[in-house]
Order: structure tokens, then C-alpha cells, then sequence
């Protein structure tokens, strides 16, 4: 259990006591003593007492004689508490001997769909799908070893108008020719020479209207091509994913063609609940809670006045299908800021409709944009958006150029093991460290340095603790017992009876800046430690004791970026 839920959990029932109502401790970290509440502070209105007379009754009656050795009412009403080392170290004990580091399995475990990454079918991915990407894994892999069940949904892009001149392109190129220009990942280009064409040829324009009927109307051999194009996409995406050590699947693909029988029945089930009205030709939901600037109810349209479905009828569908087929009752999309409105129009036309009620919610995980050096938009030096695979080939050729530098011992294999490792986790860190709300900018000195709240810094910190295990030639002893007569000790011991507490906050807020700031702490609470406190030079059982709080750095750090999706090597 962690060391701030335990906090809580003992001064709730005497702040209840004492206001006649459930308070929450607010309980936290502090520089003044371990932990703070300043809860009696925000109390004191409604009870009509001083803060500080608050704070001092609550202190009365709470049980926390075992775990504190101090607890005083300080400032304007602050409840200031001193774990007291005793506690700390059966606390440690117990974390050590823990599998899961003092994080429980969820209680009440759910289902839940996770929609990220979604490319689009003969489209090169760009900088933006890295961070639903990379945000969406890391919620899969948290949430899931919470021991929900969790459904990734990678709702490709592959449906539409476009189609119509993607695949008479693909006609004219061949089948054999066209295959091969899009095994090469040269996406763009193709769907450029497509674009060309149809822009510029009249006769092209017309095939191109005929095949999109075609495919929508299930015509076989269109089918087939149409698929080619799929599966050589898919094949393409699935390399990056790889590369990315992303935990994507062939198997969870279920691109936006896949809900194509749902639509119609979604749209006369919306029309029979009342909930569709006609405007210019198109049947619209006009969802409570959405205006314009001008003050007027903003339409989502789940049937063009060309018969048509589009993009939000998709939505609701896979919502419904969800739900109702898949038994979700959370929904998380990982998908960018500028769609936000979207979504807020889709999730409230579901209620309405009845597919998305409590306990189901869904949840906007939105995030902003990768930004250069100059503060604009990131883009390649032709000016075009860059291509994820050029970025990530880049992070990789300079960390291992500087794996290489700064240990000319390693091997040409461990270089590039090393170069990927640290390449990869340094572009997913730099993103997963961020407000995921805001942008950032892609800084690849910083975000490659070895100091600071980089994955670099966090790694490096684990193969020190790997390097004096190598050299100790042993274990630690988990039943080994923990004396912290060192501040910079107990400072350590504190951070690591904290990752429980993280981790349950992120598993709600879905926010990985609060996982990596802890990672980063912990990582720098173990530098002061290790530069204070000698372990393989100390002796007896404070050796023994100082190899377990290396161990239990070691594992944390070890989890937590494996919950973030980047990779631990034993050596730099
Ligand atoms: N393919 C879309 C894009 O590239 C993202 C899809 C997000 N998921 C969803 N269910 N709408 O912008």
C-alpha cells in the first residue's frame, strides 16, 4: 500500500469526526515534514472554527501513533506528518517482497476500449500519430496491468471517397508495381501520384467516381483491390509499430470499414428514437449541449445528403458495437485536441440514443502538438509534415552515435541495442513526460541528455543499479531487515512507497507526466543516495539493507518505464 493512501486512509475518520461529514485529507508530499494536509484550512468556513483548532482535534483523535513520529498543526492550520523510520522500514519490507511494488490489482475490474493510433490506409503516418500512438499504448499497458480487460481498437482510416482514385491508381501502376511502391513505406507518394491525376484528368476523375460506387456497393474485384491496399498499409504500419516497440497488433486493426453494416441501422435507430432531423439534404442529430458562435445548436451529420455515411455515423456505430457487442464501460480515445468538438458531439448523441449510459462513459484523451525548434508546427526541411519513420530513424542514429561515444567498449550489436533502446525511449519519453493537453517542442538535445527528466536519465540510473548487483556478485535479500539512519535513506524510502499512489492516479487522469515526474524524483532521489551512502563498501546489515532499497529502485524504474512502453538495457 502507499505511503499517502495509508496517510489518508488514518486522518479521514477523524476529520468525518470531527465535521460531521466524509472529508478528504488531501494528504501530500512536502518539503517542510513527509506529508501535509491543509484540509481543516478549507474547512474552517463551513464549521465556523479556527483552522488551526480544526487541525489540532483531527490530530486528537486520529490513529497514527504507529505510523508517525511527528504530527503537528503548523502555519495557518497545515497538518505536517513525520513517518517515523520504524514504519518506513517494515513498509519497505513489505514493497520488497511485493510482486507488484505496492500496486494492487484493480478492484473492480473493467472492460475497456482503448482507440489509438488510427492511421490512414495508404497514408504515411506523421508526427501526430506518435502521440496517440505512444499516449494510447502506455494507457493499454497501465491499465491492463491493473487487471482490466483491456480491448485495443486501432480504428484505421480505411474507408471512403479517397478510395475511388487510390485503387484505379493502383489499376494503372499494376498490381506487382504498385504492391512493391507501397512495401517500400512510400506511401505518400503514391497517394500523391493518385491525387495528381484525378486533379488533372477528367477521364481518371470519372473512373475514380465509379469505383468509389463500386466498393460501396460490394462489387467483388473492387473488393479485392480495395483490400491489397489495406493489407499493404497494415503490413507497413505494423514495421513502425515494431520499430516503436508498440504493442499493436495484426489482430487489432478494426478500421473504420468494419462498421459499414451498422451504419443503417444506426441511423434508422437514431430516426425512430425522434432523435434525426433533415437539414440541407442531410440527416442530422443536433446534440443537447453544442452551439456555434451564433449561439445555434451545431449538427453532427450521420447521413450525407448524397446518401452517404461519414466519419461521425462511423463513431457512433463503433460506440454502440462497443458497448453494447463488446461490453465496455470505458471508452477512451486517443486522438488530437482539434477533434475534441467532435467527440463531445458524438458521446452526448450516444446517450441520447441510449449506447452510452452509465456506468459506460467515454473519455476524450486528447493532446497537442509536436512543435520544432521554432515554436511553429513540426515540419520536414522540404517543408512537407515529417514522417514518423524518418524521426525515429534520426533518434536512433544519434543515441547510438552517442552510446558509441560515450562508451567505446561496447560492442557494434550492444551499440545499436543500446542506440534503439534509449533512441526510441527518448522520443516516446519527451512526449509522454509533457501535459499531454499542451504542446511541446521536439528539442533532441534535451530530450536525449543524460541529465534532466529524460528517459536517458532514468535508464542510465538503472544500469548503475545493474552495474553494482554485476559487481556485488549477489542478490539483494528481500527479508533483509532496512535501517534508514541516512536522510538521504529515508528520502529514497518515501519515493519508493509512492508508486502505488501514481500509478492510481494516472490510471484515472490518463495523465503519464504525473508517472514520469515520479520516475524522474525517484531516479534523482536514488542519485543523492548513491552518492552519500556507499553500498558494496558498507558492511553487514547495512550493506544488506542498502542493496534492497537498490533492488526496489531498480524494479520501479524497471516497471514504470515498461509502463510507459520503453525498454531498460542492462548497460549503456
Ligand atoms: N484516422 C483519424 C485521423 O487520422 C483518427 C481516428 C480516431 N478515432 C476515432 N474513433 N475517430 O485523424
Amino acid at each position: 500500500m502507499d505511503l499517502e493512501r495509508l496517510l489518508t486512509d488514518r486522518l479521514a475518520p477523524a476529520f468525518e469526526t470531527v465535521a460531521g461529514v466524509p472529508v478528504d485529507p488531501v494528504v501530500r508530499r512536502s518539503q517542510r515534514a513527509d506529508f501535509q494536509s491543509d484540509a481543516a484550512l478549507a474547512l474552517a468556513r463551513r464549521l465556523g472554527r479556527p483552522p488551526r483548532a480544526i487541525a489540532a482535534e483531527v490530530l486528537d483523535r486520529a490513529r497514527i501513533g504507529d505510523l508517525c513520529a511527528a504530527a503537528e498543526v503548523s502555519g495557518p492550520g497545515f497538518i505536517n506528518l513525520t513517518v517515523a523510520d520504524s514504519a518506513l522500514g517494515g513498509l519497505l519490507s513489505a514493497l520488497a517482497a511485493d510482486p507488484r511494488l505496492g500496486v494492487p490489482p484493480a478492484a473492480e475490474p473493467e472492460t475497456v476500449v482503448v482507440d489509438y493510433s488510427a492511421p490512414n490506409v495508404a497514408k504515411e503516418m506523421h508526427v501526430g500519430h506518435l502521440r496517440s500512438t505512444v499516449i494510447g499504448d502506455a494507457a493499454a499497458r497501465l491499465l491492463e496491468w491493473l487487471g482490466h480487460r483491456v480491448i485495443r481498437a486501432n480504428h484505421l482510416g480505411d474507408w471512403g471517397t479517397p478510395f475511388g482514385m487510390l485503387i484505379e491508381h493502383l489499376v494503372d501502376l499494376g498490381e506487382a508495381e504498385a504492391a512493391q511502391e507501397l512495401s517500400m513505406g512510400d506511401l505518400d507518394a503514391f497517394y500523391k501520384a493518385a491525387r495528381a491525376k484525378f486533379d488533372a484528368d477528367e477521364a481518371f476523375q470519372e473512373r475514380s467516381r465509379h469505383r468509389v460506387v463500386a466498393l460501396q456497393g460490394g462489387d467483388e474485384a473492387t473488393l479485392r483491390l480495395w483490400r491489397l491496399l489495406v493489407e499493404q498499409s497494415e503490413r507497413y504500419f505494423l514495421t513502425v509499430y515494431d520499430l516503436l516497440d508498440v504493442t499493436l497488433t495484426e489482430g487489432d486493426f478494426r478500421g473504420e470499414s468494419s462498421y459499414n453494416g451498422l451504419l443503417a441501422p444506426v441511423v434508422d435507430d437514431l430516426d425512430r428514437l425522434g432523435l434525426l432531423r433533415c437539414s440541407d439534404g442531410a440527416a442530422c442529430v443536433f446534440p443537447p449541449g453544442s452551439v456555434g458562435r451564433d449561439g445555434e445548436p451545431l449538427p453532427l451529420i450521420v447521413r450525407k445528403s448524397d446518401g452517404g455515411y461519414g466519419y461521425p455515423a462511423t463513431d457512433l456505430a463503433a460506440i454502440r458495437h462497443r458497448t453494447g457487442t463488446l461490453g465496455a464501460t470505458r471508452l477512451l480515445y486517443v486522438v488530437g485536441l482539434p477533434q475534441q468538438r467532435h467527440f463531445e458531439m458524438v458521446y452526448a448523441a450516444a446517450a441520447q440514443a441510449g449506447w452510452l449510459v452509465p456506468p459506460a462513459r467515454a473519455e476524450h484523451v486528447g493532446f497537442g502538438s509536436i512543435l520544432g525548434p521554432d515554436g511553429r508546427m513540426l515540419r520536414s526541411r522540404a517543408g512537407g509534415s515529417v514522417k514518423l519513420v524518418a524521426l525515429l530513424e534520426e533518434a536512433v542514429a544519434r543515441a547510438t552515435a552517442l552510446a558509441r561515444q560515450r562508451n567505446p567498449e561496447l560492442g557494434e550489436a550492444e551499440a545499436a541495442e543500446v542506440g534503439r533502446a534509449v533512441g526510441i525511449g527518448a522520443v516516446k519519453y519527451a512526449d509522454l513526460s509533457s501535459d499531454r493537453h499542451k504542446d511541446y517542442v521536439l528539442d533532441w538535445e534535451r530530450m536525449l541528455s543524460l541529465d534532466g527528466n529524460t528517459a536517458p536519465y532514468l535508464q542510465y540510473a538503472y544500469s548503475r543499479i545493474r552495474s553494482i548487483f554485476r559487481r556485488a556478485g549477489e542478490a539483494a535479500r528481500p527479508d533483509a531487515g532496512i535501517s534508514l539512519a541516512e536522510p538521504a535513506e529515508r528520502a529514497l524510502a518515501v519515493e519508493l512507497l509512492g508508486f502505488g499512489g501514481v500509478v492510481a492516479e494516472v490510471e484515472r487522469s490518463l495523465e503519464f507526466h504525473h508517472l514520469a515526474s515520479y520516475l524522474h524524483r525517484l531516479a534523482a532521489a536514488f542519485s543523492a543516495f548513491y552518492e552519500r551512502c556507499p553500498v558494496l563498501r558498507a558492511d553487514g546489515p547495512v550493506r544488506e539493507s542498502r542493496l534492497v532499497l537498490c533492488d526496489l529502485t531498480a524494479r520501479v524504474l524497471r516497471q514504470g518505464l515498461h509502463l510507459l512502453g520503453i525498454r531498460t538495457p542492462e548497460r549503456l
